[in-house]
């Protein structure tokens, strides 16, 4: 029997954490659920520890683009190109498609628990304050329709939730303070074109919106990570998943 090209990869990847030369030491946010993050961490004594690089992982460019995160650590991005493609022929406004396209990017490639909370603290000072605001909330928003727009809660998140899932109590209060807000509009369309079932196989390439994120994503030169933005650790940190510290 032959490998696929997938199976190849992953005992090329099997084999070199074999014989990494550096032990890796889990971040609780990692294991935590899996096992009690009250239990002490074991190390092996005498090996070094992972610092820098971790070879299991692509290599990231030394000054890293938004794209180069798309292409190089985050988890296959078809749903969030989807979302924006869908946006695009919607025609919403560019800052909305932008909201799109960058909406789950902490599920994509960070935490997924509170995941547009995270997502608006990555992107906050590079976006317009609306396009952080938008993706912060429309976490919440998901969980209520809104008839006028034609939004209906997901059929997805009763498979996923049960029927009789009630978001918690912080994201009904979440959900009141948008649904009151002037950019409330920005974050329902997000939800509007945040669609699963919008042609799955539909491929669509990152390229197709390079203006758009030109226009409206302010790309550090220094790249992101490194550019001592409030939220450059947090870029470094999806670099450098395995750092010790
Ligand atoms: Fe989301």
């Amino acid at each position: 029997m032959t490998m696929s090209s997938l199976e190849r990869a992953e005992a090329a990847e099997h084999a070199l954490s074999q014989e990494l030369d550096r032990q890796v030491v889990k971040s609780a946010i990692y294991t935590s659920g899996e096992r009690d993050p009250r239990k002490p961490t074991v190390r092996q004594p005498g090996k070094l520890v992972m610092m820098g690089d971790d070879p299991r992982l692509p290599r990231m460019p030394e000054r890293p683009t938004l794209f180069d995160f798309y292409r190089l650590r985050f988890a296959p991005a078809n749903h969030m190109l989807q979302s924006a493609k869908l946006a695009l022929k919607n025609g919403v406004d560019e800052k909305i498609v932008l909201a799109c396209l960058l909406h789950d990017i902490s599920i994509a490639g960070f935490i997924r628990s509170d995941h547009g909370y995270w997502a608006a603290q990555l992107l906050a000072p590079y976006v317009d304050e609306e396009v952080s605001w938008g993706i912060r909330y429309h976490q919440a928003l998901r969980f209520f329709a809104d008839e006028s727009v034609g939004y209906e809660y997901p059929e997805l998140y009763v498979t996923l939730f049960g029927a009789d899932y009630t978001p918690e109590p912080y994201i009904q209060e979440a959900y009141r303070y948008a649904r009151a807000h002037k950019w409330y509009m920005t974050s329902r369309l997000i939800t509007v074109n945040d669609l699963y079932s919008f042609d799955p196989n539909a491929q669509v390439s990152l390229e197709e919106f390079t203006d758009i994120v030109g226009r409206h994503f302010k790309q550090p030169k220094e790249g992101l990570g490194f550019d001592a933005s409030p939220s450059a650790h947090m870029w470094r940190t999806i670099i450098w998943p395995t750092k010790y510290l």
